[in-house]
Formats: C-alpha cells, structure tokens, sequence
C-alpha cells in the first residue's frame, strides 16, 4: 500500500522528515500543514495550524491521508492523537506519536521526572515546588551544590530553564517563577541537582512495545561560540557522536531505554512515535535531563540524512505496532549541520530579508526553517533561517564542505556559529 501523508509543522525539523519521505517507494502524496518554502518543494503545503483539529480532520478526510506525523510538540500536548482516536470518521487514521497523556513526558518536567524516580532511570535529584512548599524549595536549595538548575514545568518556548551560579540569586527566581515568570508553565517549578557533563541526543522510534534507536547527535544549544550566550532551539548539530561510544550506547539502551519502554507499558501509557532522550554523559554514565516527545531541531537534519533505509516504512510499522520487522540502516559517515539564523536571535530579529545563493549547495542538504516567498525569491522569516549539513567520512570534511556552502548563501544580519563540531574533532 502506498500512503498519502499529512505532517505537521513548518521548520528545518520538516523540511527534512519531508524530504526523507519523498525517498520512500511507499509514498503516494505528501501534505505539509503549513510547511515551509523549503518544502512546497517536496509536497503540497496547505495552509492549516496544526494546532486546529477540526481543521486537519476535514483536510484528512477530503483527501484521503492515510497517516498523519506530528513534528513538532504542540499538537501532541494538545492532544491530536487522543482526538483522533475519539472521533469515528477518522478513528482508524493513525497518528504518528504519543497521546496527550503520555506527551506530559515533555509538557510536564514534574511529570518526567516522577515517571523516572518510578522506574529507576538515572537522572538528577530534584524537588518539585509550588507557593505552597517554597521554603521546602529554599531549603533543598541550600542543601545543592552551586550552579542551582531551575526549571519551569510547562512548555515556556525553551527559554524555561536557568542555571544560576549565585545562591540568593537562585531563591529569587525561584520566587520569580513561581510568581509567574513563564506564566502558567512555571506555576510549578523543578530544582534540579547540576549534572557536570557533555550532553547528546538519543532518538527512539517505538511502536509502544519494540523499538528502533536511530542515530545520536549532539546539539550546540547556545547561541555564542563557546556554548555562550543564551540558549536558542538549537545553532548546529553533528552525528555520529564520538563520545557515544558502543560501551555508552549499551549503558543507554539498558539504564534508560528499556526501563523508560517498560515503564510506560507498565503503567498502560499509550506511546507510539519518537523519544526523544536528551542524555548528559558525567564521566561516561548516561542521565536523563529531559524527554521530549518529537525529534529535535536541528538534529533531524544530522540524523536523517544518515538513515539509508526507507523512513516512512519504519514510520508506518511504528504507527501500526509493527516495528520489529524492521531494521534500521544507516550511513557511517558523520554529518554535520550548521544553522544560519538571523542577526539578533535568539532575542529580537528582522525578517522579510532576501537570500541569494540557496541553489549554490554543491553536496550540502540545504534545509529550510525560516524562509517564505518562492523558489526564485526567498525571504527570511524566522530566527533559524536555514540548516546546511554535509555528510563525509571524516567529521572535520563534512563541516568544511558545510561552512564553504554557507559561504555562498547571503542575507542581510546572516549570524552562524564557525565552531560547531571543532570540540569532538
Ligand atoms: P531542558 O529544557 O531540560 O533540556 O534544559 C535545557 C538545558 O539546560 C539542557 O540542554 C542543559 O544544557 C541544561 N540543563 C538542564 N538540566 C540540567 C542539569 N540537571 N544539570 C546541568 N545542566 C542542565
Ligand atoms: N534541538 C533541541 C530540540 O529540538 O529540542
């Protein structure tokens, strides 16, 4: 059978999950709800906010989607997957990700956490605080080693979580938050204990029961060289990761896969789709600092590339509890992605920009996240504007391919990171 799909969701996240699809014998069409200029390339972008179920129950029923793939987090929080199961006209459509119950893995740092201390999967000790137990907050506070790791519970756009060096610092936001900083999401707050570490990315695609782990990554969150500056979704991203060795991996798979797939068997949470595990590695011992319910962005557009099996079969056997069959292939070779943004993000930017030299990527993928406009005239229009990334044996040959395409792109204000990867060469 051939599939007809709708995915969801408008960054550099899709316009590689779309591009990987269009590789698929399996496809039929493609949807893009509302998609990007980069990806009214590879299939039809309809203009709907995935966010409007009644408007994609219609879009689906009208064009017969045979499955729908979320990219992004907000409409699984939200709750698509549940209002599909309840609504009989597309009932038997399968979603691809979690239910809104099971999405708390990401909406709710409480949640997750409670979830790991339940089934003994590594992650840092913490105390959950609202109003009520403040001085229970302060007093675990004074009870931590500095820097002091506070986070909002509820989505806060990535911008939900501080790392403060300074004590009395640390107690007044806390105040803050719970004062509403972040508004609702930081009505509850999580103190975290600080993990000393390097941090990487492990994505696993389960059907709810057997499971696929795709290739790692490690993600340059922060907006300056370094790793200074604030943090942004994300400014480049390289797979394979050395330090994810084979004796790392395993500890992964055993300490934190399994027991997080268990786990949520156990507790009968309906889960099918992508984990998402954001690791820290403290002296070779694998914790969890967060779960999220999607792939990440920009590590799609390292990770996919490198997957040299068809894609949407692994998708459709996830979605239809039928993954074991399957066997991932992917590239050894690493790649390497570099995001340019515009100038000023993560803070205030410009858009409405025009960029020349899209079509000069050689080898490179040029992935698009902020761009509208055409083909032959595209504009900016987010704050991560683009993601090159080159695949090469070597992982210093696939970001030199990466930074001389970036080379050739031009807008106005175009910031990039020139130290991605440069740490693990
Ligand atoms: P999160 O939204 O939970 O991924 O946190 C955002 C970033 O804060 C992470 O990518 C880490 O760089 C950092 N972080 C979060 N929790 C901790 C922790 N317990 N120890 C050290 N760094 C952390
Ligand atoms: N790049 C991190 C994320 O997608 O959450």
């Amino acid at each position: 059978m051939k599939h007809t799909i709708l995915l969801l969701g408008s960054g550099g996240r899709e316009h590689a999950i779309a591009w990987k699809l269009t590789q698929s014998t399996k496809l039929n069409r493609l949807f893009i709800a509302p998609g990007n200029a980069g990806t009214a390339q590879l299939g039809e972008n309809i203009s709907i906010n995935p966010e409007d179920f009644v408007a994609v129950q219609t879009f689906v029923e009208k064009n017969d989607v045979t499955m729908v793939i979320v990219g992004p987090e907000a409409p699984l929080v939200a709750g698509i997957v549940d209002f599909f199961k309840a609504t009989p006209t597309i009932a038997h459509i399968p979603v691809l990700g979690p239910s809104k119950y099971a999405a708390q893995m990401e909406g709710s740092k409480e949640f997750a956490k409670e979830f790991m201390k339940r089934h003994a999967i590594p992650t840092a000790g913490y105390l959950s605080v609202t109003k009520e137990n403040l001085a229970q907050g302060f007093a675990f506070l004074e009870t931590l080693q500095a820097p002091y790791v506070l986070k909002a519970d509820g989505l806060a756009a990535g911008k939900g979580v501080l790392i403060i060096s300074d004590l009395n610092e640390a107690k007044t936001e806390l105040a803050a938050m719970l004062d509403g900083k972040f508004g609702k999401a930081s009505s509850t707050v999580v103190i975290e204990e600080f993990l000393d570490g390097i941090e990487c990315s492990v994505f696993v695609l389960t059907d709810g029961d057997k499971y696929v782990i795709l290739p790692e990554a490690k993600d340059y969150k922060r907006i300056g060289e370094g790793d200074t500056g604030p943090n942004t979704g994300g400014m480049g991203a390289i797979s394979p990761v050395s330090f994810a060795n084979e004796a790392f991996m395993e500890k992964v798979e055993h300490r934190i896969i399994r027991p997080t797939l268990q786990g949520l068997l156990q507790e009968k949470i309906d889960y099918c789709g992508f984990i998402f595990i954001g690791l820290m590695n403290v002296a070779g011992e694998p914790y969890v600092i967060e779960y999220n319910v999607r792939l990440g962005d920009p590590e799609s557009e390292a990770v996919l590339p490198r997957i040299e099996s068809d894609f949407l079969k692994h998708l459709v056997a996830a979605a239809n509890g039928s993954l074991a069959k399957e066997t991932l292939q992917v590239s050894p070779k690493t790649a390497a992605t570099v995001v340019m943004a515009s100038g000023g993000y993560p803070g205030d930017y410009k858009k409405g920009l025009p960029i020349t030299g899209l079509q000069n990527a050689g080898e490179s993928l040029v992935f698009y996240a902020g761009i509208t406009g055409t083909l032959e005239n595209p504009i900016t229009n987010g704050g991560r504007v683009i993601a090159v990334t080159s695949l090469a044996p070597e992982l210093s040959q696939a970001l030199t391919q990466t930074y001389k395409t970036i080379d050739g792109i031009h807008f106005s204000d175009a910031y990039y990171r020139r130290d991605i990867g440069k740490d693990l060469i």
